[in-house]
């Protein structure tokens, strides 16, 4: 199964998915000269820019891309710091089949902000998600969750200090969910919208 992974930054989750072995088919940027774009190339990956302001709308880049995306075969979408809504058209073409690494425990603080948001909230837990995509125009961060990981708040952090340990955890989770479905082992149990993990902490409270 082919992946491509969507990026918009540094690129660290893909840095993270390159030395746990995954091999990744294509990285795409909605940035030119994103730090991610540089990984990849470093890594021998072929690389394409999507940017908007060379489409009409964000709709028409957004059927380019999956064009070009399903003309290299591709079959797994992994947003990876992947800044930008994708239209529902393309959530639709890779319909159960896009992940995205979200830096809170969904659903508490979805949106571009979840960080500094559970920091000015005052919880004691916070975390990092990794989900399936379903529409992001309607409900941004709501699909099924297939990996989670919590990081307790500290009485001094920052938005950076705190941003640093999620990310520590997306580095751990990201790899361990792709993999997941790459070795077929998650399913949407039927009738719900729960992941069925086959991972062993996922399973000890089974009866
Ligand atoms: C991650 O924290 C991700 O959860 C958020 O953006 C950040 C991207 O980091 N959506 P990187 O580009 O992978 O370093």
């Amino acid at each position: 199964m082919k992946v491509a992974v969507l990026v918009s930054g540094n690129g660290s989750n893909l840095q993270a998915l390159i030395e746990d072995g995954i091999t990744v088919d294509a990285v795409v940027s909605n940035v030119p000269g994103a730090r991610a774009l540089e990984r990849a190339e470093a890594a021998g990956i072929a690389t394409a820019v999507f940017d908007a302001a060379d489409y009409p709308s964000r709709e028409a880049r957004d059927t380019a891309l999956a064009d070009w995306l399903n003309s290299r075969g591709i079959a797994l979408v992994v947003l990876a710091g992947y800044m930008h809504i994708l239209a529902d058209a393309f959530v639709q073409r890779f319909s159960g089949r896009i992940l995205n690494v979200h830096p809170s425990l969904l659903p508490s603080f979805p949106g571009a902000h979840a960080v500094a948001d559970a920091l000015a909230h005052g919880v004691r837990w916070t975390g990092a998600t990794v989900h399936v995509v379903t529409s992001e125009l309607a409900a941004p961060d709501t699909g099924p969750i297939v990996l989670q990981e919590p990081v307790a708040l500290r009485h001094d952090d920052t938005v950076e200090s705190l941003h640093r340990r999620i990310q520590a955890a997306e580095h751990n989770l990201l790899p361990r969910a792709v993999r997941l479905f790459l070795e077929g082992r998650v399913a949407l149990a039927p009738g719900t919208r729960r992941m069925i993990v086959d991972v062993p902490e996922d399973l000890s409270g089974e009866e």
